[in-house]
């Protein structure tokens, strides 16, 4: 039983108070004055209320983004927007406790994940203020007849939506303002309705740290209203999409009226393949939280774990023991390891898959229903679960589950395995555990995903490039191309007879 710690102080920004928009660097109602409420998923318990956004309250803040990008934003120089945003990380790092306390009560991310996540989003901050600097051009020879100088400036795209989802809300939030910032393009940040909180506060301390009114507006609300109205925007440049393929389809759809650019970084099914040359004590657990981590509520999960028939036994029996002995409970305490699902919705759609699992004939060789025990019936809690007897055409081998499943699917060879690894529609992460570096070669160069870690998984640094291939979306997230996903290339020509 989970036996809750003293949590010493809660977060001032929990004040009981209804929260509002944050439109041209002020807080306001929504329009409609509408409000809606969140839930502590560990408890079931209410959070502050949120304003609800419509399109109304969508209107006013791409018109102050857009002010604000034609306005004083646009006459900042790299070296003032750099300091703008170290201003803001040192702001984080100083509120940190009190952000990271807002993403664990409002969707239940553990607070023993901090140490993993708050070097990522303070390091990408810093990584994009660093790349505010060098947002650099060429000088191109051109065989033109007569004195033709050209060369390429990179311009900010402009006003940019950035839409993200619930399962790490500062997280997704930083993947957003931060280069919004470094590019000097403004932002309208729509956090996910199952998590707002985390995002708001960023809000008031993008304000502190200097940002000018208009630049990064934060309108809490739906995705078929707010979200929606920010992607069909005919004065929306950019969107920056992070969430499900199937609401990604939706956007880009949307997007279609004013041609948007858009970064989609989207779902996944992601393969992790383990060889029986692999050093077992490392993959087991890196099989687990591969899967795991964050209750499988994670983009790049390792969710289809494929491993090589003569280990297949011994190793996801292993992986089922150690998927036991992992701490589920309350997220607010530290020795927690997994947390609930996000909300009753999604418990209910992960529950639906272990049933469908149950019903096609997978065997749960841990976890595979809903954890009732004592106080964990007021969450959401899926404990860790890995099927076994699984075959590939089952739907919990082909579709996302967000939560902490794993199909476990046995192969005879690297040749059987690749195909079996690239027969999905996503390609976002991907996992080779292996003592055979010529093996790790051969896979890293043929697996179709944006990334393939070898003998460790989720490894994620600011300057390392992050996206997906297939339905797992588009563009980049982190590392130098992160920047140009928010950049217009021009061509200049100078005629210099
Ligand atoms: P979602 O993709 O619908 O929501 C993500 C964001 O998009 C939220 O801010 C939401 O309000 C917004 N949104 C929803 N509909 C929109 C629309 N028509 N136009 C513009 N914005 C819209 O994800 P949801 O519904 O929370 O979760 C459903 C499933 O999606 C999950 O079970 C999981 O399988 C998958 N998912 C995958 C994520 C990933 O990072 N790969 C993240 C979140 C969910
Ligand atoms: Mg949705």
């Amino acid at each position: 039983m989970n036996q809750m710690r003293p949590l010493g102080s809660m977060p001032a920004f929990l004040d009981g108070r209804p929260k509002k928009l944050l439109i041209d660097g002020k807080w306001v109602e929504a329009r409609s004055g509408k409000t809606f409420v969140t839930l502590n998923p560990s408890t079931g318990e209410p959070l502050d209320p949120c304003a609800e956004a419509g399109p109304e309250d969508v209107d006013l803040a791409v018109a102050a983004a857009r002010r604000a990008f034609e306005g004083p934003w646009s006459r900042f120089t790299p070296a003032e927007r750099q300091k703008v945003i170290l201003r803001l990380a040192d702001l984080i790092a100083e509120r940190y406790d009190e952000l990271a306390l807002l993403d664990t009560l409002d969707m239940g991310q553990p607070i023993s994940m901090r140490p993993f996540m708050e070097p990522l989003v303070l390091g990408i901050y810093r990584f994009c203020a660093a790349q505010a600097l060098s947002l650099d051009g060429e000088t191109i020879p051109n065989s033109v007849p007569g004195n033709i100088l050209s060369y390429t400036l990179r311009e900010p795209v402009g006003v940019v939506a950035g839409i993200i989802p619930w399962n790490g809300p500062l997280f997704g939030a930083t993947w957003k303002v931060a280069p919004v910032l470094a590019t000097g393009c403004t932002l309208i940040l729509k956090p996910a309705e199952q998590a707002s909180l985390s995002c708001l506060l960023l809000g008031q301390l993008c304000l502190e740290a200097g940002v000018p009114p208009g630049v990064i507006n934060v309108v809490t609300g739906f995705g078929d209203t707010a979200g929606a109205a920010l992607a069909a925007h005919m004065d929306v440049d950019k969107v920056s999409f992070t969430g499900s393929t199937e609401t990604g389809r939706k956007i880009v759809q949307a997007s279609a009226g004013n041609m948007k650019r858009l970064t989609m970084e989207l779902g996944g099914k992601s393969p992790n393949i383990v060889f029986a040359d692999a050093d077992l004590d490392a993959a087991v657990p890196g099989a687990a939280m591969a899967a795991f981590a964050n209750s499988g509520q994670v983009c790049s999960a390792g969710s289809r774990l494929f491993v090589q028939r003569s280990i297949y036994e011994e190793f996801t029996q292993r992986v089922a023991d150690f998927a036991k002995s992992l701490p589920l409970g309350n997220s607010l305490d530290p020795s927690t390891v997994l947390g609930p699902l996000v909300s009753e919705e999604q418990l209910k759609r992960v529950v639906g898959y272990l049933e469908s699992g149950r019903d096609q004939g997978a065997l749960p060789l841990s976890g595979g229903a809903r954890a009732i025990d004592g106080d964990l019936a007021n969450g959401y809690f899926v404990p860790p679960t890995i099927f076994a007897n699984v075959t590939e055409d089952m739907k919990i081998s082909r579709e996302e589950i967000f939560g902490p499943v794993i199909s476990a699917i046995p192969f005879d060879n690297l040749d059987d395995v690749l195909v079996r690894a690239n027969d999905t529609v996503f390609g976002l992460g991907s996992g080779v555990w292996t003592t055979d570096v010529r093996k790790a070669h051969k896979l890293a160069s043929r697996i179709r995903a944006g990334s393939v870690w070898v003998n460790c998984y989720q490894a994620m640094d600011p300057a390392v490039p992050f996206g997906g291939f297939k339905m797992s979306g588009y563009g980049k997230e982190n590392g130098k191309h992160h920047i140009q996903e928010f950049l217009n290339v021009k061509a200049v020509w100078i005629n210099t007879d």
